[in-house]
């Protein structure tokens, strides 16, 4: 890797301009291992793997890949149109960076929510080609009933689709509470599946993509970076 100066280190991870890195370096707020570093044009023979801002700690790789507990009442849109946008959760500097949300989730449903600006890695975990999982848990204004599990595991249609669309599993957990599995991302695709066995979905939550859960210690609206371990078990590998 070529040798790199301070301010282009935090341009590339998303504090603004090389002039916005210089004059954040100036102030003194930047320090790498223990050392306060007030010369923007410091050269790294190798990019250092963290540096400290404002005392935050913060790995200064340019791709990113994350995972957020998507509270209730946020919108997945960087520019919501009626409630908090997820994005209001992240640092700041992710917006620089292209940082998007992997799918989406609606404004009334939580649970787990990836984010990442690696284009890739987007396109591998939405792309319905992959088929890959998505568990949610629905609690339900009415009793789930005989025959309508068989329903939706041989498809149902909904408006606008021109193929029916089926549940990869679905399991009972008690009268009103079921867990179901789908490959697609369609909009409002649970709650209109439910709705076309008819049924109404109260509550929805995304357990798992893949072979990836929610974790139970990621409180809603908190997040965290994936760790290597986690996109091999989503099967990704970086290029
Ligand atoms: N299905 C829905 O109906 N809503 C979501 O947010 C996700 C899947």
């Amino acid at each position: 890797m070529p040798a790199i100066t301070l301010e282009r280190v935090l341009a590339s991870i998303g504090f603004g301009s090389r002039k916005d890195a210089r004059a954040l370096i100036r102030e003194g707020v930047v320090e790498i291992n223990g050392e306060v570093m007030d010369d923007p044009t410091m050269v790294f023979e190798t990019r250092p793997e963290t540096i400290v801002v404002n005392g935050e700690e913060i790995s200064t790789e340019t791709e990113i890949y994350g995972m957020i507990h998507k509270p209730l009442d946020y919108e997945c849109s960087a520019r919501p149109q009626h409630h908090e946008s997820v994005f209001s959760l992240l640092p700041e500097r992710y917006e620089g960076l292209g940082v998007r949300c992997v799918g989406r989730l609606d404004v009334d449903t939580t649970g787990l929510l990836l984010f990442s600006n690696d284009g890739a890695f987007i396109h591998q975990m939405e792309s319905p080609k992959k088929g890959i999982r998505k568990l949610y848990r629905a609690h339900l204004a009415r009793p789930f009933e005989k025959g309508q599990d068989k329903q939706l595991l041989n498809g149902v249609f909904l408006k606008g689709e021109k193929a029916p669309v089926t549940a990869k599993s679905v399991n009972k957990i008690d009268d009103t509470t079921v867990e179901i599995e789908i490959t697609e991302g369609l909009y409002h695709q649970v709650r209109r599946m439910f709705a076309a066995v008819g049924n109404h979905v109260l509550d929805l939550e995304r357990l798992a993509i893949g072979e990836l859960k929610l974790e139970d210690s990621l409180t809603p609206g908190s997040w965290r970076a994936l760790t290597q371990e986690e996109l091999d078990i989503l099967g990704f590998k970086k290029g």
